[in-house]
């Protein structure tokens, strides 16, 4: 049983296909981003002159074609407006031309689900860490619902480097291109700012960007300190909600999960409280298709009922109003 799921909610144009526990494949095309940031409507019409194609690479990587597929699944939101709506419909038309359930799903639920399935996790507590989020989560068996425990008060951890990464002027604007300038750099006292489970990074990066323009400060002391700050931070609020819930299992995941540094101290952690650590690799990590055709898959096995006159987009779907599906 075959299924297939279309994610376009940001940058990444992802079709990923999964049969039981075997992912067949997971294609993901990027938007180029320049310092301009992105556009909307340019992005959705990067995503409409792929789409087709992404679907045809998809399908012939895993061997398949589309009278193959038993449902489909597409990301309903977080995202941008523009850009959930070339997924949403794309996956409406697949679902009406070859007569099969569609479901439309949660971008972050997609994110966790993935991390527990492939690290057979029962019921662990998520370090979900992106672009556009940061947030500590577990599951609420009473409400079958992801709870979130703490988060970002202002922006996520992933913009909050991209941010920094162009002021800093560097070729690419993302958070790998600071973790290279941070190699070799040394600590830098920089603003902490944790407030129980919940943290804040606006204030650090606006330092951060201030000491740019002094020439006497090294880029790489800057870029180190900010990432061990922003890192740190996420630790400590981490290892709160981990003493609060006293969950055996951690999980990370999101496209900051890249981060080989992040995962080094997150592993520090779940060492120090012999708490079992699980990540994927990168291709489940950063924006993907498969992740959601992993969700529609447990909707399938569950039974729900798919109604393609629900499948709209909710540019602010929040996780912790999304059914999960064991
Ligand atoms: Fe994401």
């Amino acid at each position: 049983m075959a299924v297939l799921g279309i994610e376009s909610s940001a940058h990444t144009l992802g079709i990923g296909i999964i049969d039981g526990d075997r992912f067949l494949s997971n294609k993901r095309i990027m938007f180029p981003i320049t310092n301009n940031g992105i556009i909307p409507s340019e992005l959705a019409e990067f995503h409409s002159k792929n789409a087709a194609n992404a679907l045809k690479s998809a399908l012939d990587e895993s061997s398949l074609s589309m009278r193959d597929i038993s449902a489909i699944g597409y990301t309903k939101g977080p995202g941008l407006g523009p850009a959930l709506n070339v997924g949403a419909i794309s996956a409406k038309a697949l679902a009406l031309r070859y007569k099969i359930p569609i479901y439309s799903i949660n971008h972050a639920l997609a994110h966790l689900e993935i991390v527990r399935h492939i690290n057979n996790f029962d019921d662990p507590l998520f370090l979900y860490v992106s672009g556009g989020n940061s947030q500590i989560l577990g599951f609420n068996e009473k409400k079958d619902k992801y709870h979130i425990y703490g988060e970002t008060f202002d922006i996520g951890i992933g913009n909050m480097l991209d941010n920094f990464a162009r002021a800093a002027k560097l070729i690419h604007a993302w958070g790998s291109s600071v973790a290279t300038l941070a190699e070799n750099g040394s600590y830098i006292q920089m603003p902490y700012t944790v407030k129980g489970m919940d943290f804040t990074f606006t204030g650090l990066l606006t330092h951060a960007v201030k000491m740019l323009d002094n020439p006497t400060i090294n880029k790489s002391d800057i870029a180190y300190s900010l990432q061990e700050t922003a890192f740190s931070m996420l630790c400590e609020a981490t290892e709160r909600a981990l003493m609060l819930t006293k969950k055996k299992e951690l999980g990370i995941c999101g496209g900051v999960a890249q981060s080989v540094r992040l995962k080094a101290m997150l592993k520090c952690i779940a060492d120090e409280h012999k708490i079992k650590f699980g990540f994927v690799e990168n291709q489940f990590n950063a924006d993907n298709g498969a992740m959601i055709a992993l969700v529609a898959q447990k909707m399938l096995s569950n039974g729900v009922i798919s109604n393609i006159n629900d499948c709209n987009i909710n540019q602010r779907f929040r996780i912790d109003t999304a059914r999960v599906y064991k």
